[in-house]
């Protein structure tokens, strides 16, 4: 119906998108059969079966499991493209993409493998579907500050291939302090920064992901909302918070979609924008997470402005772009 449509047509920015969480079933077998890797798991749909979670691990485990079919440069490519179409079909105009170097590179991947293979595709996306795609190097929290240090030094030959950097993989036990130099260090080096926290993680770590690493954008924190001076912190300095509200039901933050608390953060006032997070995993891509979520909080046209402004808003696209799609 209208709002269904309207959805869709609105210019969205997509902010908090894995490349690896975009690895369907599908493409994981034909890549697992290009490259020779053997599967724990005889089909798509054994697969997609064991697709059941109950926290952030369970998931990352399986995640970690399926990126192990990337091997070569065309795969990079492949997975990325396959990713980029299906944002364009959603209205997506603007793509910032996650992607995971050390679950590449600690199983022999060389760096240049991985980010000239997602890069040409961001490319192709802007010459092909008018989409502007750019990357964003995340670290994995569960490794050591030294990993990631060492990790971003391997990826500057490389430095103009991608914008900014952010911290994801297993939260608890693993505050965004532990990271403080090689943030400060990507800060040098001008690139963005943001970092999950506050997905299952307390208030404490999205106050350290401010104040250690001086992010500029919040992924998930929808923790947030168990604090009222960080909400008002928040709020005050307008820093966006990259809500994913299916991989937050399929991770079970909240047991269903009308628990959410995406309304209540958009009522505090705060910048909270829609994402998909890693869509073959949890069910659905951009417009999807819009759909189910609109129809499980009753949002209505004017909340659907609000946050695909919202996305430009926060998206690190140049003012000129922003203007554009706004
Ligand atoms: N949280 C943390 N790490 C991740 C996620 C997530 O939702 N998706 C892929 N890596
Ligand atoms: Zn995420």
């Amino acid at each position: 119906e209208r709002l269904g449509a309207l959805l869709r047509a609105m210019p969205k920015a997509e902010l908090h998108i894995h490349v690896e969480g975009s690895l369907e079933p599908e493409l994981i077998f034909a890549l697992a059969e290009r490259n020779g890797v053997a599967l724990p798991y005889p089909s798509v749909e054994a697969l997609r079966a064991a697709y059941a979670f109950s926290n952030l691990q369970s998931f990352l485990d399986i995640y970690y499991a399926g990126a192990s079919v990337l091997r070569t440069e065309q795969d990079f490519f492949d997975m990325a493209w396959a990713y980029l179409q299906r944002a364009a079909a959603d209205g997506v105009v603007r793509a910032e993409i996650f992607f995971d170097p050390q679950t590449h590179t600690a199983r022999g991947v060389p760096m240049g493998v991985v980010i000239e293979g997602l890069h040409r595709a961001c490319v192709q996306a802007q010459s092909q579907l008018g989409v502007s795609a750019a990357l964003i190097l995340c670290f994995l929290r569960h490794l050591s500050e030294e990993d990631a240090l060492q990790t971003l030094e391997a990826a500057l030959p490389w430095r103009d291939r991608f914008i900014g950097v952010g911290l994801d993989s297993s939260e608890l036990g693993h505050p965004p302090e532990k990271f403080a130099r090689v943030f400060a260090r990507a800060a040098e080096l001008g690139l963005h920064r943001v970092a999950h926290a506050g997905e299952e993680g307390p208030p404490a770590y999205i106050w350290g992901a401010l104040d250690a690493l001086h992010v500029e954008r919040i992924d998930h924190g929808v923790q947030a909302a168990q604090d009222a001076a960080l909400l008002a912190r928040l709020a005050r300095d307008r820093v966006p918070l990259t809500v994913c509200p299916l991989s937050n039901v399929r991770l079970r933050v909240f047991p269903d979609l009308a628990q959410h608390n995406l309304r209540a953060l958009l009522d505090a006032g705060l910048c909270v924008t829609i994402h998909s997070d890693d869509p073959a995993y949890f069910g659905g891509y951009l417009l999807d997470n819009y759909r189910l979520t609109f129809d499980a909080l009753g949002l209505d046209a004017g909340h659907a402005r609000l946050l695909a402004a919202n996305s430009i808003d926060a998206s690190f696209a140049a003012p000129t772009d922003k203007a554009r799609w706004r």
